[in-house]
């Protein structure tokens, strides 16, 4: 009896020791790996196969069992998307799920400044938290490559490099709080129209030169862990699943950690899915049943039918596991991250950011006789046209939708802030032309009512009667959310603004040269009327704070200081894409497939105006200021040979001018020859600097080898070739004003 007590009493202490000690996967002093392979090793085949699916239409199962919650996605990338229901895309009816609208990616490129990138990344990272997300599907840094597609707004431009620098900042923001980031649409999804069939046919170079590059950087400077397949295929595969894409290219040779998330109904084959390197399968439209049915989870391509063919031996458990520790690295730096930051909705400190990129990204394309900042002080009358003046932006475009607590319109930014200027000043309201009154997304409202009763003709004869005796005529136009303008899902069918509204500026140019041209709009469009207008300002996406960072740049409260992410060309046939008309593709006989020839090459953007020698309306980089800058005394230091070689690029800008303002310095690298045909120069460094009137500093750029380098096709890799190079330096594509030669030896 007393042996058998004994034992007991061994049994019991034994028991609080197990419990006691924590298992390895929940131990914080283990590394990650080691918690992932003890995490994997207990999970049962149903386990797995569960976290590699959507149980929802943003979220995929945890690990109930053993305390691993379950992951939740949003949109992104501007702030953070209402919640839907479980099953369908119409709103849960939260009343807790608003947020701030950021400024769209193409004004935080347009900032040229990578600080407002990891700000911006830190605020929507804090929203993320607050509305329990653990992952942000976003950013977007797919090339401009047409003005057309439907979703440039959400990039970042044109330029690799550009993206590459932004993109980086904005990740390492959203992940230091412990939210991941998407980055999407990985890759060669350049436009919208027929984004499920069109297949992709483009050569190495420009894959590796302008395509990939912002995604090389997302995941081997960035860190990024979690990144999106694109809907589009390349080589005949879709991207989601793509072998050369995924697993040679992004876990081959760049040693990618993270998790590949197929864009929502982009898997479409299990055997594909199981082994091109999909981790998380989402969106599904399953076989036999309709868009977002009712619990087609299981249907899925990497759910029941994997799990069957496992059992059945078609498949071991080896891409399983590479899959399901992929999606537990994921839980490890996110759900059961307990370092993770703390979160905050629509507080003032995320509006303020919000705010400040804005006004960062803001560009003055045209101000001819200095006719902005408007003087407010000395006004009478403002007269602010326009639809895009009063209509709300964050509301439409797709799969970007916001609902906010709060969007402050042109006018009313406008109103607010001349009010506290000059309050005898009177600010009217023209509606000038009727685009688009719909307001809607998916359950979520503008609550504006748009309706006009007025005709065209009217409707310009009153805001001209208006415009005459107007110290400044304000015209807000371009684009918006509706389909067919800047909206995912399809491309713009035109280059021309919409709606007749060259007829309206047209027409205020012709009543009053005071005229101030401001576009909302993601893309660059046709502008036959840029020689009678004074000023024009590209004012983008600007999200919740939109009106009052356009008062403060049109008002002189803050000076410009963007610059054009892409090249403003003045057609459409001035764009590659275009003029080889290779744009959308051809439709491949009697089959569900569009192979779109990227014929142009590297050419893009201002790479293929260079080439061309087509003079742009705007070029890339273009953005003016209130304030005038002088570049001067360009330096160079450090050598470039050796493998791990870096030169340093010293420049003087001086503010000559009279107000505050900033400058971005921009280098781009020429080769002088080479044995392939080269852009005639390309973007490799950028620095903003902020001056006070009559302050200079030195700006110090810094390239390294890659700066320099091609993508050559014969040998996989990239190359330097010894000869002499020119470094242009200035503050536009089309304004380098120092230049100096460097000489590689090898
Ligand atoms: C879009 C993605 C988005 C996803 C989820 C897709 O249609 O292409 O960018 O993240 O939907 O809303």
């Amino acid at each position: 009896m007393k042996n058998i007590l004994f034992l007991l009493g061994l049994l019991v202490c034994g028991c609080f020791v197990a419990m006691a000690d924590t298992p390895v996967y929940l131990d914080e002093t283990k590394p990650v790996e080691e918690r992932i392979e003890d995490a994997l090793n207990r999970m049962t085949l149903d386990e797995k196969i569960a976290v590699i699916h959507a149980q929802s239409k943003f979220s995929a199962a945890g690990v109930p069992r053993l305390g691993f919650p379950d992951l939740w996605t949003d949109d992104g990338p501007h702030g953070v998307r209402p919640d839907v229901l479980w099953d369908e895309w119409r709103q849960a009816g939260q009343t807790n799920d608003s947020c701030v609208a950021f400024p769209a990616l193409t004004c935080l490129a347009a900032s040229f400044d990578p600080s407002l990138a990891r700000i911006y990344g830190e605020s929507l990272g804090e929203e993320a938290l607050y509305r329990d997300k653990d992952m942000i599907l976003g950013p977007g840094v797919n090339i401009f490559r047409t003005p057309l597609n439907g979703r440039n707004f959400e990039y970042m431009g044109e330029d690799p490099y550009l993206a590459s620098r932004m993109v980086v900042p904005y990740i390492q923001g959203l992940q230091s709080k412990g939210v991941s980031a998407c980055v999407k649409h990985y890759c060669l999804n350049n436009d919208e129209e027929y984004r499920h069939q069109v297949n992709v046919i483009v050569s190495d170079r420009a894959l590796r030169e302008i395509y990939l590059p912002a995604f090389e950087a997302a995941v081997k400077e960035g860190g990024t862990w979690g990144l999106m397949g694109a809907y589009n295929l390349y080589k005949n595969e879709h991207n989601c699943h793509n072998e050369i894409l995924l697993n040679n290219i992004l876990k081959g040779e760049w040693g990618y950690d993270g998790v590949v998330v197929s864009d929502w109904g982009g898997a479409h084959d299990t055997d594909q899915a199981v082994k091109n390197g999909l981790d998380l399968e989402f969106g599904t439209w399953t076989d036999g049943l309709t868009m977002g049915k009712t619990n087609a989870y299981r249907s899925y391509f990497l759910a029941d039918v994997y799990k069957k063919a496992i059992l059945d031996g078609t498949y071991t458990t080896r891409e399983l596991d590479e899959k399901v520790r992929r999606v537990l690295r994921l839980h490890f730096r996110t759900t059961m991250n307990r370092n993770k930051g703390v979160g905050f909705m629509c507080n003032e400190a995320h509006y303020a950011t919000a705010r400040k990129v804005a006004v960062g990204g803001i560009v003055l394309l045209k101000n001819d006789n200095n006719l902005l900042p408007m003087d407010v002080k000395a006004s009478k009358k403002i007269l602010v046209v326009g639809e895009n003046a009063v209509k709300m932006m964050t509301v439409g475009g797709g799969s970007s939708s916001l609902k906010v607590q709060r969007e402050v319109s042109p006018l009313d930014g406008i109103r607010n802030l001349v009010a506290s200027i000059n309050p005898t000043a009177i600010v009217e309201y023209q509606r000038g032309y009727v685009g688009d009154v719909t307001g809607e997304l998916d359950g979520v409202s503008t609550g504006q009512n748009l309706n006009e009763s007025r005709s065209p003709e009217q409707l310009i004869a009153d805001a001209v009667a208006a415009a005459a005796d107007a110290d400044y005529v304000i015209f807000f136009g371009g684009l918006n959310k509706a389909p067919y303008q800047d909206c995912e899902g399809n491309d713009r069918k035109t280059y021309d603004l919409p709606y007749d509204q060259d007829k309206v500026i047209s027409a205020l140019a012709k009543a009053n040269s005071r005229l101030v041209v401001v576009g909302i709009s993601g893309n660059s469009f046709a502008m036959p009327w840029k020689g009678e207008v004074n000023a024009i300002v590209q004012g983008w996406f600007l999200g919740s704070e939109a009106g009052n960072a356009l008062a403060d740049v049109l008002t002189g409260v803050a000076n410009p200081s963007g610059k054009l992410p892409f090249t403003w060309t003045k057609t459409l046939n001035d764009v590659g894409a275009h003029a080889l008309n290779t744009y959308p593709g051809t439709w491949r006989e009697g089959k569900d497939i569009i192979d779109e020839e990227y014929a142009e090459g590297v050419f893009v953007g201002y790479r293929w105006t260079d080439k061309k020698k087509i003079t742009p309306e705007f070029a890339f980089g273009h953005g003016l200021s209130y304030t005038t800058f002088e570049l001067s005394s360009l330096r160079a230091s450090g050598d470039l040979s050796g493998e791990n070689g870096t030169m340093t690029f010293t420049v003087n800008v001086k503010n000559t001018g009279s107000r505050e303002g900033a400058e971005v310095v921009q280098l781009y690298v020429h080769d002088d020859k080479a044995s392939v045909e080269r852009p005639y120069k390309e973007l490799k460094g950028f620095a903003k600097v902020s001056l006070k009137p009559g302050e200079s500093k030195d700006v110090e750029i810094s390239i390294d080898r890659r700066a320099l380098s091609f993508w050559d096709e014969t040998t996989n890799g990239w190359k330097v070739e010894p000869g002499k190079f020119t470094i242009l330096v200035g503050n536009a594509s089309d304004n380098l004003t120092l230049k100096t030669n460097i000489k590689i030896v090898k």
